[in-house]
């Protein structure tokens, strides 16, 4: 794990009297304090250390987190909202300690309106739940982080989450309409709309997506629909050289074909597969996983040329699934990827870094080199189709650490340089604030603190969080 020095945490005086205005608030039954029922909140699935909030509010509804921001911007307590805790950057680790606000209990479909396709949910939904009610209108709710069946959509609408058929369908973002929201000092706002136009205004509906829980808490989201695709057709090439399969992405893209996911495993992911005993072809060094939908003739006709261009760029195999059972079978080896890995070794982090299509190849030699040089294991995988690929790196003893935080700096440095972006779906977090400056020069981070003093002047929404340094709250015994 890796460590960083530790935020100021609230004065004793001041957490006895949070916990007891909190008690009278929403009542003791939603108020946890004790360290082990605070211990379950302590951390994300990241690789970023634990810390113990103070207390923890299980919201049950708006009034409930409207009262928990009125007592904690009266305190100047920091708040770390967090619905399933399944981020991989550190968003919702509590690391100035204070409250950790739960809104997984708010779990309702409070509407799903098939004429105008759209669903209004409150934040603690579980992705998969909110899949089967559309789709059991005959409807589609596109983001699919891979984490579809814990994540929920308080945590992807803080994260802007991505998946596989970011490709086709883009992602969090490109779906909220509107969201109700609770501001730091506790007044309850709307923002955004319930039509596919409106542009009345400041997009701030745009700008709470994907502000990692330092603007606003999320009481409830309106998302656009699709109608559900008829057919889907899922196809997998083995190559000998991740150069191959990447020249095959960006030889489908350029022959106009739009692929809901083009998912590669590098030759390190496959070497981890083999010896997991996941069934991997013998010579391949790159796997590409690509999946098409809509009307089923357009399918078929689009899957011969994507396994056309495919054979022609050098696939050892293509293998076409016939039938559903296939194509979770072919599914199982890219999901099993994150769980295989970790097995792996003691530690793991994985980034989620973007760059421009065309430059994955380079991206992964760059990374071969970064990781004989530190001798670390490192792997890449992910969405190729966006240039969005999880850079791993495994360890063991904490005296690899320093190799690490070289290898990651390196890694960043390389995205930044190939024009790409430090996160595509994973936000910033705690764990990558450090190399915010590497993408965002001094002026812009300036203006983005300005923006967040408007909407937090206290800074007590989620610090310690995207900005580098020791965050910006300014309440008692600020961090
Ligand atoms: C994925 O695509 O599998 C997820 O974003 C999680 C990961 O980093 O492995
Ligand atoms: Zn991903």
């Amino acid at each position: 794990m890796l460590r960083r020095p530790p935020f100021p945490r609230p004065a004793a005086s001041v957490v006895d009297r949070l916990r007891s205005e909190l008690e009278r608030a929403v009542g003791p039954s939603k108020l946890l304090t004790s360290e082990e029922g605070c211990g379950r909140f302590a951390a994300d699935e990241s690789d970023q250390e634990p810390v113990l909030p103070d207390a923890v509010v299980l919201a049950e509804n708006a009034e409930d987190i409207v009262k928990t921001m009125a007592v904690a911007s009266a305190l100047g307590v920091p708040v770390t909202p967090r619905s399933a805790g399944t981020g991989k950057s550190g968003g919702a680790v509590p690391v100035c300690g204070g409250i950790v606000l739960s809104t997984l209990g708010m779990k309702q479909v409070k509407e799903i309106d098939r004429r105008e396709q759209i669903v209004v949910v409150e934040p603690g939904i579980v992705l998969i739940d909110l899949y089967r009610a559309v789709e059991a209108e005959g409807l589609f709710y596109p983001p699919d982080p891979n984490s579809h069946e814990n994540c929920a959509i308080g945590g992807n609408v803080a994260e802007n989450a991505g998946g596989p058929r970011a490709f086709k369908y883009g992602v969090t973002r490109d779906y909220v309409l509107g969201l109700e929201v609770v501001t730091a000092s506790g007044e309850r706002l709307r923002v955004g709309k319930r039509t596919i136009k409106g542009v009345t205004g400041y997009d701030l509906t745009a700008l709470l997506v994907g502000s990692e829980g330092t603007l606003a808490v999320t009481l409830e989201a309106t998302l656009q629909l699709l109608p559900k695709p008829e057919h889907v057709v899922t196809l997998l090439a083995w190559f000998a050289h991740v150069r191959q399969a990447v020249s095959t992405v960006s030889e489908v893209v350029a022959a106009g074909l739009v692929p809901r996911c083009m998912e590669l495993l590098d030759g390190a992911c496959l070497e981890a597969m083999r010896r997991e005993g996941v069934p991997v072809h013998e010579g391949a060094g790159a796997m590409l996983l690509i999946e098409l939908d809509g009307p089923e003739m357009v399918c078929e006709r689009d899957m011969q040329r994507v396994g056309e261009i495919a054979t022609a760029g050098g696939a050892l195999e293509v293998v076409v699934a016939q039938s559903d059972t296939q194509r979770s079978k072919l599914w199982a080896t890219r999901r099993e990827l994150t769980n295989v890995v970790k097995k792996l070794a003691r530690h793991k982090i994985a980034e989620d870094v973007v760059v421009p299509r065309t430059r994955m190849g380079e991206l992964v030699d760059e990374v071969g080199r970064i990781s004989e040089r530190e001798g670390l294991r490192m792997f890449a995988y992910g969405h190729a189709g966006d240039g969005n690929l999880h850079v791993n790196v495994l360890w063991n003893e904490d005296r690899e650490i320093p190799h690490v935080e070289a290898a990651l700096g390196a890694v960043m440095r390389a995205v930044v340089r190939m024009g790409g972006a430090l996160t595509g779906e994973h936000g910033i977090g705690s764990s990558k604030s450090k190399y915010l400056e590497l993408e965002h020069g001094p002026e812009l981070i300036a203006l983005e603190r300005r923006i967040k003093d408007v909407f937090d002047p206290s800074g007590i929404l989620n610090p310690g969080k995207i900005f580098p340094g020791q965050g910006q709250r300014r309440g008692h015994g600020a961090c």
